[in-house]
């Protein structure tokens, strides 16, 4: 089961944009919440929520904000391991899910309420696990994120791994047809996410003040291939220009 690769759509009339992802997890809230905590996407079991956690305990953080955190497992095992967590996410259903759920806090919070300045807490590292999806959004968080954390403060990004959900399409950033493939009935029309090459990732650490001190390819024990990518980004406030720092749309 894949998290979701797809077909390009950039051709379309009119290429998707960052709602539709929105809209989309409106509707499969309470399908995912299920999916995750009955433990029906393979390759998290097997690989991909280790992997996060060890990466994240690789930086000790004390302070975490989990972007994007659904249902909230991952703030949930990381305020396990004692740090103080916040997860937020844009869909009121899966912080309700998530706050029922146990340890950590939660808030609804979208990557554009983010970089709108929605937020004065500043943390040692923020995380998005697999939830960078879209493309303003994204550029947007990323533009807010040297005001979310603390100088030095680390950003980690787990997502699919470009080389293996390209496909047959063009290594080139944009917009891509998303699948609920093997996933449940429970899941209908799939939202749209977009496209980033390994080259783009990494530009859009750098072009926002990170330095990239690891990136890790976990890999598949069944297959022997990368089940994700992970980046591991420093920030260093005092290489952004000032015009650039602080809130507002990215320009991206
Ligand atoms: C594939 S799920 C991953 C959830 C969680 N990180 C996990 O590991 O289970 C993607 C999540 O990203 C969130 N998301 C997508 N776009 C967002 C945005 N613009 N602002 C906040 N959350 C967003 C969705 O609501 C959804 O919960």
């Amino acid at each position: 089961m894949n998290e979701r690769p797809g077909p390009a759509l950039d051709e379309a009339p009119n290429p998707p944009g960052d709602a539709t992802i929105l809209a989309s997890w409106h509707r499969h809230a309470e399908a995912w919440a299920v999916a995750v905590r009955e433990n029906q996407i393979e390759s998290r079991s097997l690989v991909t929520n280790n992997a996060i956690v060890e990466a994240v305990a690789s930086r000790a953080p004390r302070t975490v904000l989990d972007l994007g955190c659904g249902e909230g497992w991952l703030t949930r095992r990381l305020a396990d391991q004692g740090r103080d967590v916040l997860g937020t996410d844009a869909i009121p259903a899966l912080i309700r899910q998530a706050k029922a759920g146990g340890k950590g806090r939660f808030q609804v919070l979208s990557y554009e309420d983010l970089a709108k300045g929605a937020m004065t807490e500043r943390f040692d590292l923020a995380v998005g696990n697999f939830s960078l999806l879209g493309h303003t959004s994204v550029n947007g968080l990323f533009r807010a994120l040297p005001q979310l954390l603390r100088n030095g403060g680390t950003f980690i990004v787990q997502t699919i791994h470009p080389l293996l959900s390209c496909g047959d399409l063009p290594y080139a950033d944009g917009w891509r047809e998303g699948s609920w493939a093997g996933f449940s009935n429970a899941f209908t029309d799939p939202a749209p996410w977009y496209f980033r090459t390994l080259e783009s990732w990494v530009k859009l650490y750098t072009d926002h003040g990170f330095s990239i001190k690891e990136i890790r390819e976990p890999l598949h024990p069944q297959t022997g291939k990368p089940a994700s990518v992970i980046f591991m980004g420093q920030i260093n406030r005092s290489s952004i220009p000032a015009n650039r720092l602080g809130s507002g749309a990215d320009a991206c």
